[in-house]
């Protein structure tokens, strides 16, 4: 078990306009397009692309598998008033540095800019530093990728520097802008960020 000194995690999370749950195989016609829409893809370090169905139904056990080992907490983000997939989310833990996870994120362009990624970066630190008993969580977006960064400053992360990182689905790795908030920061930042 990776863990993170959590007994046990929960498998969905309320956010106001929003539940973030377990992805199903229900829910691949309806992620697929989303994720696979290049030009947000195209700043996931691990998302395949072009992404098909078999990579939906893929991930949909991989993230099944993840969270019954406690390595990933992987959700699907649903709209509460129509069911809507808007996006995903998720918090890796690091092996071999227990309490550390990194965070990851994306939200379908056509429902950008609405306060959707916000939201649940909120919600998923809310759960991170609550239930799942982090000590700290980093990202790590591409240089380029101003939508990103200025999302993890607004959350109340701190900018660290650099840190040369695979962004592997799309062959290349590059020194990129690190992100981080520790729990004990937290709730400062939290209040900070209201
Ligand atoms: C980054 C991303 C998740 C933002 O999602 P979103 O729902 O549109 O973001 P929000 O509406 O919650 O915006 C929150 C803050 O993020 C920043 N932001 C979001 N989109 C931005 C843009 N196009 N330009 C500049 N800042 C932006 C702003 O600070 C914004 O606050 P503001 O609206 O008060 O200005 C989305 O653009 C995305 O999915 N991109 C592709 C995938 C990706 O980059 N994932 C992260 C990899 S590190």
């Amino acid at each position: 078990m990776a863990g993170g000194g959590a007994e046990s995690w929960p498998d969905s999370v309320a956010t106001p306009r929003l539940l973030l749950r377990a992805f199903g195989h229900e829910d691949v016609p309806d992620f697929v397009p989303l994720i696979g829409d290049w030009g947000g893809a195209r700043w996931l370090a691990r998302v395949p692309h072009p992404y098909g169905a078999d990579d939906g139904r893929e991930w949909v056990e991989l993230a099944a598998r993840n969270f019954a080992e406690r390595a990933a907490l992987n959700l699907l983000a649903v709209r509460t008033d129509d069911g809507a997939p808007i996006g995903g989310i998720g918090l890796q833990l690091d092996r071999g540095a227990p309490g550390r996870a990194e965070i990851g994120y994306w939200v379908g362009t056509r429902y950008h800019r609405v306060g959707y990624g916000l939201e649940m970066v909120t919600a998923m630190l809310v759960t991170g530093f609550g239930p799942l008993g982090l000590s700290r969580i980093w990202a790590v977006a591409d240089p380029d990728n101003r939508p990103s960064q200025s999302l993890l400053l607004k959350a109340g992360f701190r900018r660290q520097g650099r840190h040369q990182y695979d962004f592997a689905a799309r062959g290349r790795s590059l020194s990129a802008p690190y992100f981080e908030i520790t729990a004990a920061e937290w709730p400062a930042r939290r209040e900070g960020s209201a």
